[in-house]
């Protein structure tokens, strides 16, 4: 490794290598990021080997080592787990280190308690299977984050997606719909499987119908106008087919119901997040 990397990368640490751990790895391997400026812990040494291997990274099972003199901390264990592993890494961090949880729950003064000044807390909700840099990171930096570091963290995670910054507050909400709403679209497109096999449309096409449909409508948001009340707008003809079938839509009350599955699931996200501390 070169004094360049050494000094343009931060050591990032990924401590719990697992489903939404992994793809961070990768991404971050995938985005150019020097191998030899990240290491990886993940519970058993027989995973740890297969990711060492697979990815050519320093993977161990030893997080008090993975976390030594890193600037970047990812936290990303089950949330059972989480407290123990931070008691573990953050003494072990660089002095003004970043610990990026992304651990549903768990609030940002449980990451970097007020006694622990040495560190700086960020939550982000994100999307396990969206992470190819092609998905969307909601971003909450702890209180009084340095410039720096705030700069520091943005840059590593820019590599995986797009950064949005929100609050604390939101944080459910986030983690509620980039989670959960993927699988209510597909639940919503399994009609649009319905529909077309029962026109007998063979039920492999069936479904790139349904995922096809799917794409278009997220490149359609993206170039929405946010201001507006529907992102279809304008783009039925009236009297058309498209139009004909939102009518049934909305008269089934399609965006009611699913404005009522995403609050469900923020209801519930709350319901399982840890208490702020005392
Ligand atoms: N999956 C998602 O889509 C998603 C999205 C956003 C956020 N999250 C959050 O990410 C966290 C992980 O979720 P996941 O779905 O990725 O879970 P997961 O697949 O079970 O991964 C957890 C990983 O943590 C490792 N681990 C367990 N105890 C450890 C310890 N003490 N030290 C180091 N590593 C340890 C496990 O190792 P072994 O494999 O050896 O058991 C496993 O690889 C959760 O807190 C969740 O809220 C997940």
């Amino acid at each position: 490794m070169s004094d360049r990397e050494t000094h343009t990368h931060p050591l990032v640490t990924v401590s719990g290598a697992g489903s939404i751990g992994e793809s961070v790895l990768a991404g971050l391997l995938g985005s150019g990021y020097p191998a030899a400026r990240l290491r990886a812990t993940v519970r058993t040494a027989e995973h740890a080997g297969h990711l060492a291997r697979s990815y050519a990274v320093e993977v161990t099972t030893d997080n008090v080592r993975a976390a030594c003199g890193a600037d970047v901390l990812v936290l990303a264990v089950r949330p059972d787990q989480a407290e123990a592993v931070l008691a573990e890494t953050v003494p072990q961090l660089a002095s003004g280190a970043a610990v990026v949880s992304l651990v549903a729950g768990l609030p940002l003064d449980r990451i970097a308690p007020a006694a622990a000044t040495r560190v700086h807390a960020f939550r982000v909700a994100t999307n396990a299977v969206s992470i190819d840099r092609s998905g969307l990171l909601a971003v909450t930096p702890g209180r009084d984050v340095p410039e720096p570091v705030r700069d520091t963290v943005t840059g590593v995670l820019r590599r995986l997606g797009r950064v949005v910054a929100i609050t604390e507050p939101q944080q459910d909400t986030a983690a509620s719909t980039l989670g959960s709403g993927a699988a209510f679209l597909a639940l919503t497109a399994t009609g649009i499987d319905r529909a077309a096999t029962e026109a007998g449309v063979s039920p492999a096409v069936a479904r790139a119908f349904a995922a096809d449909a799917l794409e278009s409508a997220a490149a359609m948001l993206r170039s929405s106008d946010p201001g507006s009340a529907a992102a279809w707008d304008g783009l039925a003809t009236p009297g058309g087919i498209t139009e004909a079938g939102l009518g049934r839509l909305l008269a089934a009350g399609a965006v009611d119901a699913m404005a009522d599955a995403v609050r469900a699931a923020v209801t519930r996200a709350a319901e399982l997040a840890l208490p702020t501390s005392p």
